[in-house]
């Protein structure tokens, strides 16, 4: 093993006290490990091959009325281009939003999408899950049994949180 570092974390304390909860209950006898272990989990999750084709499907929860938020967000998509397969957008409550994009790319670079995205202020969760390399890369046949790509949420472009009382969720 190679030094301890010693580090300092600003954190919400209502927050701190339900992860307290949780790893007394997973029977962690400090935070110190359970945190090595979150980041030990989330380094083993990085792929072993950046290259290889994968699908993706990103989840997140955040708050549209954090400002440029639900902007950025799609701005972020948008430069995506065609790896952003298709998009489900759900007005969770009044404050909260749930997005699923599906991502179709070299592995590396869906993680690397996803964790920008993830790492937004006003993202307030997020995790990527890797389905793998559903279709061989050079697949002809694969291109003829599908058309173009959907980019659904384009229907609904631009996102926009405006008030509408009639629609919007009590
Ligand atoms: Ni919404």
């Amino acid at each position: 093993m190679s030094d301890l570092v010693r580090f300092g974390i600003a954190i919400d304390g209502e927050l701190l006290g339900r992860f307290d909860e949780r790893i007394a209950e997973k029977g962690y006898g400090n935070r110190s490990e359970a945190i090595r272990d979150l980041i030990r989990a989330d380094l083993l999750e990085r792929s072993a091959d950046p290259d290889a084709p994968a699908t993706g499907t990103l989840t997140l929860v955040y708050d549209h009325h954090v400002r440029e938020l639900s902007e950025k967000l799609t701005d972020m998509q948008h430069d995506l281009g065609h790896h952003v397969v298709s998009t489900l957008h759900v007005h969770l409550d009044h404050d909260h939003c749930l997005e699923v994009v599906v991502l179709r790319g070299p592995a590396g670079m869906i993680e690397g999408a996803a964790q920008r995205i993830v790492a937004t202020k006003g993202v307030i969760h997020g995790r990527l899950t890797l389905t793998g390399p559903l279709v061989p890369k050079d697949d002809p046949a694969h291109h003829h049994e599908h058309g173009p790509h959907t980019h659904e949420h384009a229907h609904e472009h631009p996102h926009a949180h405006a008030p509408k009382p009639d629609r919007r969720p009590r």
